[in-house]
């Protein structure tokens, strides 16, 4: 019957496509700014579709020359939206190694307290980092803070300000350490909140409920019922909204799944739940999307190291086919949420794989359309809505750049990246301009999504 005529498959349509937990009434916002429509990015009232960059070093540069190199060569590539991390923390026994070193830092901890540094060996290169960006028609994401260890992340939060704990999740919890996130949190928002250079704000780089040095507690996942890091994103968005009516507020989350029914994958002749889709990580990228100050959600993939275990004869497991399905559940998540959603990370090792497994994915990520499970037939009635590729985002992990002069071009900025003979830091991920045939997947893939923003 709902298909008995043009005009009912035409009501039926509307009605899917508004079944949304985003607010009806969109917050305007000023020119420059970007915003959402539906599953889709808009700037000034166009569509907006881009091709990002990762760049986690950028505000560890010293030279200016060194930064606009950085954002030429991204610019030339077609780079739209860098990501960037806006925390770099340290505490007190480090502070006189990173004066010495020239080592980029934005609070101390100095055993009671954080304290600021706003200084020129601190947020004053965030500052310039966030304004060449704009010199060079870049929008930049700011994550607030890190689930990883790196960087002053919040694993060195709960070492330092509570001693006593023993696993991660007091991180989202405990009512100090929030307090300290958000006294930095609104620091940054008040310090850029006006400027159109940002694209959004990013609560935490890939919140799990584990880390690098600590366990998770029992009860953080969503199975244990506790849902530690959906009340913690919902909390942390609704402060951010507070603080700043019109910027983007997004996750950071790695997009783990909590499915009633995760997907299985075969390992050693068991058929084993998946982490990614069971909620054990302690992302329920579902529930995230629906918070009303989630603005869109990001998901990463890398295969190659979270499913080491697999590579074994008789495993149906194909790197190439899993980010396929990775990406369409994430897709489809994004369109019953109708909010955008933006492939934030992925990265393989190795030239080979590199230059095989890319195009498919990233294909597939920017062109695939709306799925509606309601209403498969929407891409098919095309006299009546073409079925147009969606406006999204994808942000390899990572563009790199080469040519770079700083210290000789041997800095070690801090763990163990290093700027190499010119070449930006490489983790076995990055791939640079001499390498055509992995650059020109992205700077075509860029082409494509600038004549989309029109
Ligand atoms: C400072 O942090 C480092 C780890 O980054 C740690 O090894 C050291 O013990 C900390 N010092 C103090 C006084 O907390
Ligand atoms: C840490 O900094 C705070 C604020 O500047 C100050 O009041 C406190 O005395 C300092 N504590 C130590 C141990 O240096
Ligand atoms: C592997 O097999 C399982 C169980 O049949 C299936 O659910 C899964 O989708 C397959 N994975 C791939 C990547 O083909
Ligand atoms: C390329 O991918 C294969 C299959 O996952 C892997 O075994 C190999 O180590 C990768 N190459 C590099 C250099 O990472
Ligand atoms: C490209 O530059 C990188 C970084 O300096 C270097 O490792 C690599 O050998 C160069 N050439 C090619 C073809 O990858």
């Amino acid at each position: 019957m709902l298909f008995s005529t043009l005009l009912s498959a035409l009501a039926f349509t509307a009605v899917a496509s508004g079944a949304a937990n985003s607010p009806t009434v969109k917050r305007s916002v000023p020119p420059g700014f970007v915003t959402t429509k539906g599953t889709q990015f808009e700037l000034d009232g166009k569509p907006f579709a881009f091709v990002g960059a990762n760049s986690y070093w950028l505000p560890l540069l010293v030279t200016q020359n060194d930064v606009e190199h950085t954002f030429k060569t991204m610019s030339d590539a077609g780079v739209k939206v860098l990501r960037t991390w806006g925390f770099n923390a340290i505490n007190g026994s480090e502070l006189a190694g990173a004066k010495e070193s020239g080592l980029t830092y934005y609070q101390v901890w100095n055993s009671s307290s954080f304290s600021l540094n706003a200084g020129s060996q601190g947020l004053e290169r965030l500052d310039n980092v966030i304004e060449t960006a704009g010199k060079y028609g870049i929008k930049v994401i700011l994550a607030f803070s890190n689930n990883w260890v790196g960087y002053g992340g919040s694993d060195l939060f709960i070492q330092w300000m509570t001693p006593e704990s023993t696993t991660h999740d007091v991180f989202f919890t405990n009512p100090k350490i929030v307090a300290a996130y958000q006294s930095y949190v609104r620091t940054i928002v008040e310090r850029y909140k006006n400027s159109p250079n940002i694209f959004a704000w990013e609560m935490l780089n890939e919140a799990r409920c584990s880390s690098d040095t600590f366990p998770s507690g029992p009860s953080c996942t969503p199975a244990s019922g506790a849902q530690s890091l959906l009340k913690w994103y919902k909390e942390q968005s609704d402060f951010v909204r507070s603080l700043d009516p019109h910027h983007l507020i997004t996750t950071g989350g790695e997009g783990h799944f909590f499915w009633t029914n995760p997907r299985t994958y075969w390992f050693d002749g068991q058929l084993v739940s998946d982490y990614n889709w069971n909620g054990q990580a302690g992302e329920d990228f579902d529930g995230n999307l629906a918070l009303p100050n989630i603005d869109f959600a990001t998901y990463h993939m890398y295969p190659q190291s979270w499913y080491t275990e697999l590579d074994f004869p008789g495993s149906n497991f194909s790197i190439a086919n899993w980010g396929l399905e990775w990406i369409d559940d994430h897709i489809n998540a994004g369109n019953k949420a109708n909010k955008p959603i933006v492939l934030e990370e992925f990265g393989l090792g190795g030239l080979d794989n590199k230059t095989q497994i890319y195009p498919g994915w990233v294909q597939h990520a920017l062109d695939t359309k709306h799925a509606y499970v309601l209403f498969p037939l929407r891409c098919s009635v095309i006299v009546l809505m073409p079925c147009l590729p969606l406006h999204r985002g994808i942000m390899p992990w990572q563009f790199g750049v080469l040519g770079l002069t700083e210290d000789g071009g041997n800095r070690i900025i801090k763990y163990a990246d290093a700027i190499n003979h010119g070449a930006s830091p490489n983790d076995g991920n990055t791939f640079y301009s001499n390498q055509t045939a992995v650059w020109n997947i992205f700077t075509r893939a860029a082409k494509i999504q600038a004549q989309r923003s029109r």
